[in-house]
């Protein structure tokens, strides 16, 4: 029986987990993981055009235009193995006007979960997180830290994740996420972020496979 592809948007404060949870639904679903910030910290790598326009933004903590970062995903999500496999889009759309591109395009997910932890948590997460620039691995210093003095030895931390930067990044969330949220109201399922990531994992799990199994049933004829 063919099956419509899953699609699925996360959204969630920075460091609530998305990236975290992506890697683990991309290891059970297999969905081509869309993440707007990974794609533009490896144009910023590379020194392409668009990275040179990120650059400046991303560095502060604020958000890259919306037409430089709509175009990267838009281009994307029309790739063969999107269409195929169903996609995550992780960290887009982060303004209103990103979520109004894709309306006019009527690319809509399946459902948009959002993670939800509190404020005072996040920055922690921030400060400690690290990543492993071989593997594109999330660790984190306390929380999840790394297995071998290999990993430990060639680990990074993002430009982004001081304190500071961490409270500009959370006022810019929180300033769209309503008119964001009330786009996507009928596919809202918020998850308690602030658990063990297994637990959260489970949730988002249950919450997929209900949505697996509503694409396969038979449709009832009237
Ligand atoms: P982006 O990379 O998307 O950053 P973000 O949204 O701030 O999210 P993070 O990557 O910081 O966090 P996360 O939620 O993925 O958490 P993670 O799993 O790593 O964007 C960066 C920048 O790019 C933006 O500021 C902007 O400039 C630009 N940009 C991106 N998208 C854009 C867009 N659409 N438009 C315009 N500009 C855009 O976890 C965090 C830490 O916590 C890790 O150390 C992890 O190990 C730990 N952790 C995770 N889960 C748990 C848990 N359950 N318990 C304990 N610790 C945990």
């Amino acid at each position: 029986l063919a099956r419509e592809p899953l699609k699925v948007m996360i959204s969630g404060a920075p460091a609530s987990g998305k990236g975290t949870q992506c890697e683990m639904i991309v290891e059970k679903y297999g969905l081509v993981h869309i993440s707007t910030g990974d794609l533009l910290r490896a144009e910023v790598s590379s020194g392409s055009e668009v990275g040179m326009k990120a650059k400046e933004y991303m560095e502060s903590g604020r958000l890259v235009p919306d037409e430089v970062v709509t175009e990267m995903v838009i281009a994307r999500l029309s790739q063969p193995d999107a269409k195929e496999k169903g996609w995550l889009l992780d960290g887009y759309p982060r303004s209103p006007a990103q979520a109004q591109s894709l309306e006019k395009l009527k690319i809509r997910p399946d459902v948009f979960i959002i993670l939800d932890v509190p404020d005072e948590i996040l920055i922690d997460r921030c400060v400690g997180r690290r990543l492993d620039p071989l593997t594109g691995k999330i660790y984190h210093l306390k929380n999840f830290p790394p297995e071998t003095e290999d990993i430990s030895a060639r680990l990074i931390t993002r430009s982004d994740d001081t304190e500071e930067k961490v409270k500009t990044r959370l006022e810019t969330y929180k300033k769209n996420a309503e008119v964001i949220f009330s786009t996507y109201m009928d596919l809202l399922t918020k998850v308690d972020g602030n658990r063990p990531k297994e637990a959260i994992f489970e949730e988002i799990d249950s919450l997929l496979q209900r949505i697996c199994e509503g694409k396969l049933a038979p449709v009832k004829s009237i």
